[in-house]
């Protein structure tokens, strides 16, 4: 996730443009740039906040010009670095561009344009599209636009310019957001409206796969036939400090509402024709077949998403998994073999504690592969191999977008390492990743569910505890969910195996004790709902979580919130949803300062 911002008009660019991207650090804050027009096309940028950019911008004089684009950057491809910041520009220095989004396909394209002599600065995906655009050109920049869009795989919001170009600026988006902000003789594009509300209030929002060509005296929008779409003008009536959150009161919900594309962009680029790549990491067939043993290391929800980790590896490609906290396996002078690895999960890939058990686990010898979404960050550098989880910058204390794609990249390992060790046969690893693939709609659907769930959290809010129960994978994901409501709303809140709920903690139900009963697994079904029993038997008000179609728990439960019927092991990244949205209402009834819980803080870089 990354911000871009473009101006055309009567006044001096470059501050336009270093204002709005301000307003757009939250989409991404390591490194920023511009590129502003005045008989060429002058490029400053470096890694860094804003702030970095102002005064590079300031210490040569300023940088003139009344047409120009911007970008702030959430490094995905390439560490941050002054290199791989945008803009970026064609060989020839002919062309330059801001980009948003991820190029699936940016290898291939990159190695065919080599072939065409064109040579690369930067480690990013984002470059290919300078060079391509290059290499299309032929006087007519929506044309050539169109070249490019049909060889680029992904998601793109997109800004050009062009050296023979003066007066203009073209634009397109794709799965990326961007807007068109209506001025009087100057013209805007933005990722977000903030970005721009300061100039103008009317605005184009624009579709997949719509053109624009943004001039001084108007904007012109077009489909991918060249015909002019006639757009309707949306004019805007939030506050500065709303917008930025899209609307949203606070970043968890957007984040939470943000869960079906973090999954998307986390796992398509690893899927094609059916099949998972796992390219960005050095396993051979050889190595995954010679794994002795996993040791998931992790804090906080990271935790959460290695124990779903180990339901899902060991049985899907029967490998021994441990899990461990990483504060506790740090000192506990762990067994490791040569042929184990070690699989780090962390966000922001800071957290000190797990980067220490990185750091011991190394030691030893162990190859070190990590699950990060913080391009750049220390995990990330120094692990052996990098998954990233490609969620954007996640804002909110409480995880939720950093969770699910951590555990949409659970199921692309525990898939791809049983097909290798010959534990899934093609036939079921097709089915299920032709399933992997439908959850950002499962989980579009789900947050459908926002209102009913608000109304339940409502009635509940009052609470002093909450048990949340559920056997294998529900009982992985009860442990996040029991994380999220105790972190942001502050009841006490605790998740049990279902099974073991008998063994001490049943004699704290009492007559209205909220319990949350997760039952989602086919095979544990029957079980849970005798759970269930039990504790309705003692008074328990019960919300169950089942799979569409297994309504028989209604007759036990109070109430029921059906997620999609998926395969069993997928669903983890759905009961996560009503349990996040759940814990959030609740917070917002009990006042509470949901994007700051008290006392925690997002990346803990002490021990
Ligand atoms: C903090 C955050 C949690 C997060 C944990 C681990 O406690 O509040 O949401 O799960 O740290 O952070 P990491 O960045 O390593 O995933």
């Amino acid at each position: 996730m990354c911000g871009i911002v473009g101006y055309i008009g009567k006044n001096e660019a470059s501050p336009i443009l270093i204002k709005g991207l301000q307003k757009l650090e939250y989409r991404g804050y390591d490194s920023a740039g511009i590129a502003v027009y005045n008989n060429g096309i002058n490029v400053v940028k470096t890694k860094g906040r804003l702030v970095d950019l102002d005064e590079k911008v300031k210490s040569l004089g300023g940088v003139s010009g009344t047409m120009g684009i911007g970008h702030t950057r959430w490094a995905t491809h390439g560490a941050p670095s002054d290199i791989n910041s945008h803009p970026h520009t064609s060989m020839s220095g002919k062309i330059t561009v801001v980009h948003n989004g991820i190029i699936e396909n940016y290898l291939q394209l990159k190695a065919d344009l080599e072939k065409e002599g064109y040579k690369f600065v930067s480690e990013t995906d984002t470059e290919v599209v300078a060079h391509l655009f290059d290499f299309y050109y032929d006087g007519d920049m929506v044309d050539t636009l169109i070249k490019v869009i049909d060889k680029i795989r992904g998601s793109y919001a997109l800004a050009v310019m062009c050296t023979e170009k003066p007066d203009e600026i073209v634009a397109v988006r794709k799965d990326s957001p961007m807007l068109i902000g209506l001025g009087d003789g100057e013209n805007y594009i933005a990722s977000d409206i903030p970005a721009v509300l300061e100039y103008t209030k009317d605005y184009y929002l624009l579709n997949d796969n719509e053109i624009v060509v943004l001039k001084r005296d108007g904007v012109t929008v077009l489909d991918m036939d060249k015909n002019e779409i006639k757009k309707d003008i949306y004019n805007v009536t939030w506050d500065i400090s709303s917008a930025e959150k899209g609307g949203y009161d606070y970043f968890m919900l957007k984040e939470i509402m943000e869960q079906p594309k973090a999954i998307k962009d986390t796992i398509h680029p690893r899927i094609a024709d059916g099949e998972i790549k796992l390219d960005d990491v050095k396993y051979t067939d050889d190595d995954i077949k010679n794994i002795g043993r996993i040791h998931i290391i992790a804090c906080g929800s990271a935790y959460h998403a290695g124990i779903v980790g180990k339901y899902v590896i060991e049985d899907l490609a029967r490998i021994p998994v441990e899990v461990d906290l990483a504060s506790e396996f740090r000192y506990r002078n762990p067994i490791l073999n040569k042929n184990d690895v070690c699989l780090i999960i962390s966000q922001s890939g800071e957290t000190a504690d797990t980067l220490a058990a990185l750091r011991e686990a190394k030691r030893q010898g162990v190859r070190i592969l990590s699950i990060v979404n913080v391009v750049g960050s220390s995990i990330a550098r120094e692990s052996d191999d990098v998954l990233y989880t490609w969620a954007g910058p996640e804002i909110a204390v409480a995880t939720t977008k950093g969770y699910s794609t951590q555990v949409a990249l659970m199921y692309l390992i525990g898939l791809k390492f049983g097909q290798v060790r010959g534990f899934v046969s093609d036939e079921k690893a097709k089915a299920m990743v032709s399933e992997l693939d439908k959850i950002p709609e499962y989980i579009e659907k789900l947050l459908t569910l926002d209102k009913e769930i608000e109304g339940m959290a409502k009635e509940h809010a009052s609470s002093e505890n909450v048990f949340i129960i559920g056997r294998g994978i529900d009982y992985a994901a009860s442990l996040e969910g029991s994380l999220k409501i105790k972190e942001i709303s502050y009841i006490h809140s605790e998740a049990y195996a279902a099974g073991e709920l008998k063994h001490g903690t049943i004699s704290l139900i009492e007559e209205g004790t909220l319990v949350i009963a997760v039952a989602t697994q086919d095979n544990l079904y029957e079980k849970l709902v005798s759970n269930v029993k039990e504790v309705k038997a003692r008074g328990a008000y019960v919300i169950a979580i089942a799979k569409e179609g297994n309504t028989e728990i209604g007759e036990v439960a109070d109430k029921v919130i059906y997620i999609p019927n998926t395969d069993d092991k997928l669903t983890a990244s759905l009961s996560a949803i009503p349990m996040q949205l759940f814990a959030y209402h609740v917070a917002v009834e009990r006042g509470c300062d949901i994007d700051k819980p008290r006392n925690l803080a997002k990346s803990v870089t002490v021990e």
